[in-house]
């Protein structure tokens, strides 16, 4: 049932291509507009939405930071991310207005579930992203949209990952649509690249080798750190919770902004330090500084991992070793970007004798708070 894959880590990583497809299914018409009847709650309740929230743990969280970002910026909708174990303990402040948007890809996440109910009894409608079918979060919400990646057996999440980050950006670009912004042409232009990107998750899975080449060679080490901007970074605290469940390694991911104000200190000789590199077309600012963050640590003996995307030239020099991603809209990216940190995660993991789909301590659904 691995399909001929030692794990089914590595059959699911190879399933993305078309788990992300079949999250688009049918939810773009031939005009190329959403259509997302299934998600029960009217337009006009859309449209009078003031707030979004979102709640959720682990992987699922790194969606949701990734979400804000397209959400704020398609929308212009106040949106903010939270822990879904720290959520209700705050006394947050939501009423009918608000959208509470729970991302669980086993649908039993106890956290997540008492943070949606909190959110019901003040009144707040939700919206439950999930990939289990007739699960207790989805019949606890107002309405679902499913993310359609197929059972995830491995108990670190990789396709349900993507799915999930598609599904926040059907989200997002849907409430776009219905309440029509000034990004109108932008979110046309987006839908076309979003119903393409499955093909450019195939492209960067048969560029693997030297990941894997490069994760073998790290497996005597301590530590990796991940940096990123923008949506790099909750793609760089991906990439580090990915190592730190897989390959019992201490890793962290870092705003890469944040470098100077005290990780930089870490950096020392040999040090791997993974960094995500922006569009150098989008936000071309960030992407600059980035740059120049990675000569920082480089001159300060760091051993550079760059994820640059394809004809970004300007990391050559820094980069110890240089990972090639498709060019896409900025927004977009962490579908391509996240997939090397997930091959390099369980490579590594492979490489030091460890239990890839059972990693030690962890269960797939966390049904306890
Ligand atoms: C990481 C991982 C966990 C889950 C988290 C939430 O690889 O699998 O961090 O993402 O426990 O689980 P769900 O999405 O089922 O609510």
């Amino acid at each position: 049932e691995k399909g001929g894959y030692d794990y089914f880590m590595l059959k699911e990583i190879a399933e993305q291509p078309k788990a992300v497809a079949d999250t688009l299914l049918g939810r773009i018409d031939e005009a190329g507009r959403l259509t997302l009847d299934e998600v029960r709650i009217p337009d006009h309740v859309l449209r009078e939405v003031d707030k979004v929230v979102i709640v959720a743990c682990g992987t699922a969280y790194h969606a949701g930071m990734i979400a804000k970002y397209a959400i704020e910026h398609w929308t212009r909708i106040p949106c903010e991310t939270e822990l879904a174990s720290e959520f209700r303990y705050r006394d947050p402040i939501l009423d009918q207005r608000t959208l509470v948007v729970a991302i669980s890809q086993s649908g039993e996440t106890m956290d997540t579930l008492m943070a949606l109910r909190h959110a019901r009894e003040q009144g707040a409608k939700v919206l439950a992203i999930c990939n289990t079918n007739g699960s207790t979060i989805p019949r606890e919400s107002d309405a679902v949209l499913y993310t359609h990646a197929g059972p995830e057996v491995a108990v670190a999440s990789t396709k349900a990952f993507l799915t999930q980050l598609v599904a926040c950006y059907l989200v997002a670009l849907y409430l776009g649509q219905v309440r029509g912004t000034k990004w109108g042409d932008e979110i046309r232009s987006v839908i076309r690249e979003l119903s393409q990107i499955s093909t450019e998750v195939e492209k960067v899975l048969g560029t693997m080798e030297p990941v894997r080449e490069l994760a073998r060679n790290l497996a005597d080490k301590n530590t990796v750190l991940f940096l990123g901007r923008h949506v790099g970074y909750p793609v760089a605290l991906e990439g580090a919770l990915k190592l730190k469940e897989l390959a019992y390694m201490h890793a962290e991911g870092f705003a890469a902004g944040e470098l100077k104000h005290g990780p930089i200190a870490l950096i020392e000789e040999d040090l791997p330090v993974v960094v995500v590199v922006p569009s150098p077309r989008g936000r071309s600012v960030l992407h600059d500084k980035i740059v120049s963050n990675i000569q920082e640590i480089r001159a300060r003996g760091a051993r550079t991992i760059v994820i640059a995307e394809e004809g970004d030239e300007a990391v050559v020099p820094y980069a110890d070793h240089l990972v090639r991603i498709p060019a896409t809209p900025t927004l977009l990216q962490p579908l391509v970007a996240t997939v090397p940190l997930q091959v390099f995660a369980c490579e590594l993991a492979t490489a030091r004798g460890n239990e890839v789909d059972q990693p030690r301590n962890l269960a797939k659904s966390v049904t306890v708070e």
